[in-house]
């Protein structure tokens, strides 16, 4: 029996969209149609490589072929115009992070999206990784009991040389902000999916280590729970040469540290009244035993230094949107969840503007 696959074009052909091609091509269910950059040189390379139609624009791509689904993959200020016109032509669609880089954007995208009945996903490929999955079902479950604090910690170096290597990039008008919003994303969005929505943030941010960059390039925040628990963000992309990422998650009756999309850590107390039984020394790490019942994940150490050294956690994360378009379901990560890190992100420069708390709103 031939099953029907989701036809898919990629719009923008730089750095990430190679990655959505070869995550396409990675599926039995998706098959790669046509990409589309306005730098036609791009589209036309990444279309040699996996043999489908290229072109200049969504709108010749949408003249030309016959899709199913896009992938937009283009600066992140011009997220949501791209999508509202794949939507609008009556296509499901994937959108690299952010969402867009302001919430009224994400808001207006919200509203067209409800009005086609279309399904979209936002990347945040991480949410797939195999530690993430094995900590967040371990807090579903409760294992960890009342949680009480959540960090997360992006030590990151970027050089001079990426931030000219786009136009947009490091610019309040199309990159929307600098580390938090382009590379911090993807853990700030970990730490709320694990430890629940955040209310409250107080922050500040600085430009330390680049001088031809609009943005921050270091950010430092406490957060409140809405059940209570209290966190912290670091993100940087001034710490050369480029250390880890880490997010940390801890309650009463457990914690666990993912370094690197890999677990390090993982205790929970089970069945065994240990609660007071641990001083600093912390309980045994049964993070390998965990992970056992996990296949592999996670795009491992090098991300920290090279913006390209991706994992196929994009294909796991594109698996579930054509999944959830046959199956008429939501993706894991659909608008309201790719909107979530955003309004963290915009409430984190708006307490650093104001040198005040702002609550988020849902
Ligand atoms: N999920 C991840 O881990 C990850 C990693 C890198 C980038 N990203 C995101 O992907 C997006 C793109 O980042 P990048 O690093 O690939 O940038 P990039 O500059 O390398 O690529 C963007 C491409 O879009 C093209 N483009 C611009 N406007 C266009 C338009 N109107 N129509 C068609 N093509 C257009 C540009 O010519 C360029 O080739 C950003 O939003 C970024 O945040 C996500």
């Amino acid at each position: 029996m031939t099953v029907e696959k989701l036809r898919f074009g990629i719009l923008g052909c730089g750095v990430i969209g190679p990655h959505h091609a070869k995550a396409i091509a990675g599926l039995q269910s998706a098959e790669l149609v046509a990409v589309a950059d306005v730098v036609p040189e791009l589209a036309e390379e990444l279309a040699d490589e996996y043999g489908c139609a290229h072109f200049a624009s969504l709108e010749e791509m949408f003249s030309g072929v016959d899709l199913d689904a896009v992938c937009v993959c283009t600066p992140s200020g011009i997220h949501a115009e791209g999508a509202i016109t794949v939507l609008e032509a009556g296509k499901d669609v994937v959108i690299e992070k952010p969402v867009d880089i302001t919430l009224r954007a994400a808001d207006r995208l919200i509203e067209v999206q409800r009005a086609t009945g279309r399904r979209v996903a936002v990347v945040s490929q991480h949410r797939f990784d195999a530690a993430t999955q094995a900590v967040h079902e371990a807090l579903t479950r409760g294992e960890f009991g009342r949680l009480t604090s959540g960090s997360a910690e992006v030590r990151w170096w970027r050089s001079q040389s990426y931030y000219d290597s786009g136009g947009w990039r490091g610019t309040w008008e199309l990159d929307g902000g600098g580390v938090l919003i382009n590379q911090a994303i993807h853990t700030i969005d970990l730490l709320q999916w694990l430890m629940g929505q955040v209310v409250e943030v107080t922050a500040h941010t600085g430009l330390l280590a680049h001088e031809r960059i609009e943005v921050e390039d270091t950010a430092v925040a406490i957060l409140k729970f809405t059940n209570g628990a209290l966190g912290s963000i670091v993100a940087t992309t001034a710490a050369y040469p480029g250390l880890t990422t880490r997010i940390a998650v801890h309650g009463d009756r457990g914690s666990a540290i993912i370094d690197n999309d890999e677990l390090a850590y993982f205790h929970a107390a089970g069945e065994r009244q240990e609660g007071e039984a641990y001083g600093a020394g912390g309980g045994e790490n049964q993070a390998e035993e965990v992970m056992e019942q996990y296949g592999e994940g996670g795009a491992g150490p090098g991300a920290g230094a090279d913006p390209g050294s991706l994992s196929m956690a994009h294909r796991d994360q594109i698996q579930d949107f054509v999944e959830a378009v046959s199956e008429g379901r939501e993706p894991l990560v659909n608008l309201q969840e790719g909107r979530k890190p955003l309004a963290i992100i915009q409430g984190i420069y708006e307490s650093a503007r104001t040198g005040g708390p702002v609550r988020i709103e849902e």
